[in-house]
C-alpha cells in the first residue's frame, strides 16, 4: 500500500536509510516527528465496506533545502481513486476565491484556464463567472469528476500525468492560468509534475500552485496538517531549489489565511516577458523552516496531544457528552493521536453527505449530519474544523440556548462558552 521516501522530492538530497560512500558521512533525511502507525485520513466508508488501512506517520527534514516530507507514500489509487473531500463552499472560501482571483487579475486577464485537481468543478464554475473560458479540469476521483461534468465543467478522470497534461493542453489551447489548489503537497513526483506543466504552459501562462505555508504550521503548531495525503510541508526555499535548472521560476508569492495559512506560488516560464515579484526575494529572506523549528513543532504536537486527550477524558470520566465538530482528516489525527473511542466522542458530525454514515477512520465513533450534536444535547462540541472557527461559531451561536462549549484545539487549545 505505500513505499518509503529515499530522497528529497524537491532537492535530491540523501536517503534516509542508505549509507554513504566510504569516507563519507551518508546524506540523510532527518526524522524530525513520529506519530506512529496510523489510518488513512479520509478514509471514510460506509458499513460493510472495506477499509484501507494503516500506515505509518512520520515526517523527516531535508537539511539542504528545508523540505519536510513524510518518510512514506502510499499509493495514490489507494487515497484518490473515491475521494470524500468535496471543495467546500463555505462563506470563508468563497471569500478566499474573490481575493485569489483579484491576485490571478492583476496578473493575467481572463482566458482559457486549466484546473489540476479540479474536484467538483466548484473553483472552474467560479473562473467561468468571472470570464475564463475554456475551462478543462483534472480530477483522479471518480466521483467528483462525474458530478462537475454533469454540471458542465469538462472534467479528465485521471491524475494528472503526460496523457492527461496533453489531453487537457488539446481541449485549452494554451491557457492564460493554469491552477492548483491544495494538489502539489499531495504529489510525490515533483520533477514529473513540472514536466507535465511544461507540456501544457506556454510563455504567457501564469501557474499559480496553492500549498498550506509550512511558516504558518510551524506557527499555528498545526500537527494534524500532517497525514498520509500530505506528503510535504511546502517552503519557498524547497520550490525554488525544486525549480532550479528547469524552464521555470518563481513569479510571486502571495499569502492567505485560509486553511491555517496558505501560499500561492506563481510560476512563470524562464522566457516570459514579465519581471519576478519583489516578493519571492522578501519571502525567500525572512523564511525560517529549520530543523529546530520542525523538532520544537514535533515536541509541542505530543504535548497538545496529551493535553486535549486529557482535557476530553476528564470531562467524559464526569460523565459529560463529548462530541466533534468537523469530520475532517484534522479529525482523525487527532482522534488517532489520543486514541479516543466512541466513549469520550459520541459523534462527529459534518456537512459532507458522503462522509455521513462512516465511521471516523480506525475508530467506532460515528459521523453524523451537521446539527445532529444539538439534537443529541452534547455539553461540549471539539471543533476539529478549527480553520472555518469563526463562520462556525457565528452560525452555531443561536442553537441550544447556547447550552455547550466550544473545544478548540488550534492554534492553542481552548475552551469557549457558546
Ligand atoms: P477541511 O478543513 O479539510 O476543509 O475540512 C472541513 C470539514 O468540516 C469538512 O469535512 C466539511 C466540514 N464542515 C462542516 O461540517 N460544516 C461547516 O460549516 C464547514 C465550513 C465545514
Ligand atoms: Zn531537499
Amino acid at each position: 500500500m505505500y513505499h518509503d521516501v529515499t530522497k528529497c522530492r524537491a532537492c535530491d538530497f540523501g536517503s534516509w536509510d542508505r549509507q554513504g560512500k566510504a569516507g563519507e558521512s551518508p546524506e540523510k533525511l532527518v526524522p524530525v516527528l513520529d506519530l506512529g502507525v496510523q489510518p488513512l485520513a479520509n478514509d471514510f466508508r460506509q458499513t460493510g465496506q472495506e477499509k484501507s488501512g494503516y500506515a505509518p506517520l512520520k515526517v523527516l527534514y531535508c537539511p539542504r533545502c528545508s523540505l519536510a516530507q513524510l518518510s512514506v507514500v502510499v499509493r495514490p489509487e489507494v487515497l484518490y481513486s473515491n475521494y470524500a473531500y468535496v471543495t467546500s463552499n463555505s462563506r470563508t472560501m468563497r471569500d478566499h476565491f474573490g481575493t485569489l482571483t483579484r491576485d490571478i487579475l492583476t496578473e493575467i486577464t481572463a482566458g482559457p484556464a486549466i484546473e489540476i485537481g479540479s474536484n467538483d468543478g466548484l473553483f472552474l464554475a467560479y473562473l467561468s463567472d468571472l470570464g475564463f473560458g475554456n475551462l478543462v479540469g483534472i480530477d483522479p476521483a471518480k466521483n467528483l469528476a462525474e458530478r462537475a461534468n454533469k454540471l458542465g465543467i469538462t472534467t479528465i478522470n485521471d491524475f494528472f500525468n503526460p496523457d492527461s497534461a496533453e489531453a487537457a493542453r488539446t481541449s485549452c489551447g494554451e491557457p492564460s492560468l493554469i491552477i492548483a489548489r491544495h494538489v502539489f503537497c499531495h504529489v510525490h513526483d515533483w520533477h514529473g509534475f513540472v514536466n507535465n506543466l511544461n507540456a501544457m504552459a506556454g510563455k504567457n501562462t501564469l501557474i499559480c500552485l496553492e500549498v498550506p505555508y509550512a511558516v504558518d504550521q510551524l506557527a499555528a503548531g498545526s500537527f494534524d496538517q500532517v497525514y498520509h495525503e500530505h506528503l510535504s510541508y511546502l517552503s519557498i526555499k524547497a520550490m525554488k531549489a525544486l525549480l532550479n535548472d528547469t524552464v521555470f521560476h518563481l513569479h510571486r508569492i502571495c499569502h492567505y489565511p485560509v486553511h491555517g495559512g496558505a501560499i500561492v506560488i506563481m510560476i512563470r516560464r524562464n522566457d516570459a516577458k514579465e519581471p519576478p515579484h519583489p516578493s519571492v526575494e522578501q519571502y525567500l529572506e525572512k523564511e525560517d523552516c529549520s530543523e529546530k523549528r520542525w523538532l520544537d513543532f514535533a515536541g509541542n504536537a505530543h504535548k497538545q496531544i496529551a493535553n486535549l486527550r486529557e482535557m476530553v477524558e476528564e470531562l467524559a470520566f464526569k460523565g459529560r457528552r463529548i462530541c466533534g465538530y468537523g469530520a475532517s482528516a484534522k479529525a482523525t489525527v487527532w482522534i488517532s493521536a489520543c486514541e479516543f473511542t466512541r466513549k469520550q466522542i459520541g459523534i462527529v458530525c459534518d456537512s459532507t453527505a458522503q462522509k455521513v454514515g462512516c465511521t471516523i477512520p480506525g475508530t467506532d465513533i460515528p459521523v453524523t449530519n451537521e446539527g445532529d450534536h444539538f439534537t443529541g444535547c452534547f455539553d461540549y462540541v471539539v471543533l476539529f474544523a478549527w480553520n472555518y472557527a469563526r463562520e462556525i461559531m457565528e452560525r452555531e451561536k443561536g442553537f441550544n440556548h447556547g447550552g455547550f462549549s466550544w473545544i478548540v484545539p488550534v492554534p492553542k487549545l481552548e475552551m469557549i462558552t457558546a
